[in-house]
């Protein structure tokens, strides 16, 4: 089994998307769920399928990232899935974890990313732009916000949404079919790394 800990904050509809996808079911088992919040949604999500849950960050109680690397080190964790994670993830662990985390994103980066676009400030920004289309993107996280490379992605047309909440429910959507693609991919050993691009086998 393809091993994953998939990092939340809030809602967890794309953790709950990557435990009920039916390819991923023989494929992947998720041995980690991990948060900043001490208590969210996802992390009901987690419990219900019996998944350890754990706290990272500065607060008493919650792990450090250094103790969380060793933990997966111990897991084995193959891939590291930020679903919703709405920190940024200090570079010793980016480093230690070289192109073994990723990260989706509500928007067809590199536009509408970066410090502060997330959640529903990137779909307003979309809107308010005028952007005919959007869509998700899945990436390899680097050091800074939305700028590591991008390995997939889907747009839908939005040339007809009323406003950037519906423009987020079509979003959605897609982000609920690309990141359980993305990981089987991963799992099937069919994600590479050049100096330029990120291949993606068939
Ligand atoms: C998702 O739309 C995800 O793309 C976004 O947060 C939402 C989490 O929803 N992530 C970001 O904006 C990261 N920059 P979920 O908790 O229901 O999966």
């Amino acid at each position: 089994m393809f091993s994953l800990a998939v990092f939340v904050s809030g809602r967890g509809s794309n953790l709950n998307s990557i435990l009920n996808a039916p390819k991923l079911r023989n494929l992947i088992e998720v041995k980690a769920v991990v948060s900043n919040k001490a208590d969210c949604q996802a992390f009901d999500i987690a419990k219900n399928h019996f998944i350890p849950v754990y706290n990272v960050g500065y607060k008493e109680g919650f792990l450090s990232f250094d103790e969380l690397g060793n933990l997966f080190y111990s897991l084995k964790i193959d891939l590291i899935v930020l679903a919703g994670f709405l920190k940024l993830i200090p570079d010793s662990f980016v480093k230690s974890f070289k192109n073994k985390i990723i990260n989706i994103h509500p928007a067809l980066l590199p536009s509408f990313g970066g410090n502060g676009m997330y959640g529903m400030n990137v779909h307003k920004a979309v809107f308010d732009a005028s952007a005919q289309i959007s869509g998700a993107s899945v990436h390899f996280v680097d050091e800074t916000y939305d700028t590591g490379k991008i390995i997939a992605q889907r747009c839908v047309d939005i040339s007809d949404a009323q406003s950037h909440e519906e423009l987020a429910e079509r979003v959605l959507k897609i982000e609920h079919q690309l990141l359980p693609f993305v990981i089987e991919k991963f799992a099937l050993g069919k994600v590479f790394v050049d100096k330029t691009r990120v291949r993606v086998l068939n």
